[in-house]
């Protein structure tokens, strides 16, 4: 083996599981990111100011995921003012409000309900 033979084979043994090693640690973070922009979000979005700092106002954790994304995007005309407002227009997404709405269930649940 010459030199050039060494380093290539110095970094395929050493710096590719490295570097794999890195991009996997890369998308663990990711998801723990996701969780605390939905914890930044329900803030940003004043969602408390309506729903309470533990989810406990005007969401009933016994409904499906799909209602309450829906809900976000869409929002609720209930029977008198504050309504839920739309949020899809508001750079809210599906991800993002399934992120919110598992948030939410965390709160409540966090809650002791
Ligand atoms: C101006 C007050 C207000 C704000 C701000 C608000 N909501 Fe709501 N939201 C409501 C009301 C009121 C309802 C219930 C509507 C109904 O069913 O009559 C509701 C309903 C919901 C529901 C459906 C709950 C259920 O059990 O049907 C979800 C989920 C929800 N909101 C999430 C959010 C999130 C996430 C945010 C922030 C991005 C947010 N809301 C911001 C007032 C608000």
């Amino acid at each position: 083996m010459n030199k050039k033979h060494i380093k290539a084979f110095v970094t395929a043994v050493f710096i590719l599981p490295l570097v794999f090693a890195a991009f996997i640690g890369t998308a663990a973070e990711k998801v723990e990111a996701d969780a605390q922009d939905a914890a930044a979000l329900y803030k940003k979005n004043t969602c408390f100011a309506c729903h309470k700092a533990d989810a406990s106002k005007s969401f009933d954790p016994e409904k499906t995921d799909e209602h309450h994304i829906n809900a976000i995007l869409k929002g609720v005309k209930g029977e008198k003012p504050p309504y839920m407002p739309a949020y899809e227009t508001k750079g809210i997404d599906e991800a993002t409000a399934a992120a919110l709405v598992a948030h939410m269930r965390e709160l409540r649940a966090a809650a002791g309900e």
